[in-house]
């Protein structure tokens, strides 16, 4: 079973790499900032609440993130695996999970962690561009769209996100240092972390990232 957790600072390729993952081994793709985002689209209460907190770059609190979660596993389409990105960020969400996962018989058994150095992320934030439908995600160096400005796979127009600008990357990632990190020595402890270098070629990365996933199937 693959009830995975992927984590890394923002910018490290957690988006690009669970599009592939879910698709290659059929589990659901859960990301807490997509969920946001499409809240925030669509004026929900939890997307007025989240708004201002994530274009300045900051963590929504942990009461609102835990519920939303909660709610996402406990959906049928969960119940052969998932792939949590970018959930948990801070010890009391991990806790909250190791609360949940076994009590719906859905615990987490491995944490994938890609790591990237501070110089190569600020790069990759800047020149990301996204598609507001699809969710589909560029770099205009590294990972060009066929077409300038529009997404392959569905049309629409490119945009930069909001919270991908140089103050609110700065807090990005000091709240990844500060609350986020410790993770790491918390799933290492518990016997599932694996690491990941995030600085190579997506399908480099891809492919190890597979053959562990393909090992504890
Ligand atoms: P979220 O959407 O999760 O943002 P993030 O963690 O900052 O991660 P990103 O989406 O920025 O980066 P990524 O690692 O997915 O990189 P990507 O694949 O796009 O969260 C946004 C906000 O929501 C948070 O700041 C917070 O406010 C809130 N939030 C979400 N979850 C929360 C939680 N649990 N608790 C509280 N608040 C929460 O890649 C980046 C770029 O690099 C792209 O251009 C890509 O094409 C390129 N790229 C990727 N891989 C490579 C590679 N190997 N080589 C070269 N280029 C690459």
């Amino acid at each position: 079973m693959l009830n995975i957790i992927l984590m890394g600072p923002p910018g490290a390729g957690k988006g690009t790499q669970a599009v592939d993952i879910a698709e290659h081994f059929h589990i659901p793709h859960i990301s807490t900032g997509d969920m946001f985002r499409e809240a925030i689209a669509n004026k929900t209460p939890l997307g007025l609440q989240a708004k201002a907190i994530i274009d300045q770059g900051g963590l929504v609190p942990d009461s609102l993130t835990i519920d939303l979660v909660k709610d996402r596993l406990s959906k049928d389409d969960c119940a052969n695996g998932y792939l949590l990105d970018g959930f948990p960020r801070t010890i009391p969400q991990a806790e909250a999970l190791a609360e949940l996962g076994p009590k719906i018989g859905r615990a987490v058994n491995l944490a994938v962690n890609i790591s990237v150095p501070d110089e190569i992320l600020v790069d990759r934030i800047a020149q990301r561009r996204v598609c507001p439908k699809c969710g589909a995600s560029y770099h205009l160096v590294n990972r060009k769209p066929a077409k300038d400005g529009i997404c392959d796979r569905c049309g629409s127009e490119l945009i930069q996100r909001k919270d991908d600008n140089a103050e609110s990357f700065k807090v990005r990632l000091e709240n990844y240092n500060k609350q986020t990190s410790p993770l790491l020595d918390y799933y290492k402890k518990a016997g599932f972390l694996h690491e990941f270098n995030g600085n190579q070629a997506v399908e480099t990365i891809r492919q190890e990232v597979f053959s562990l996933l393909e090992a504890n199937q």
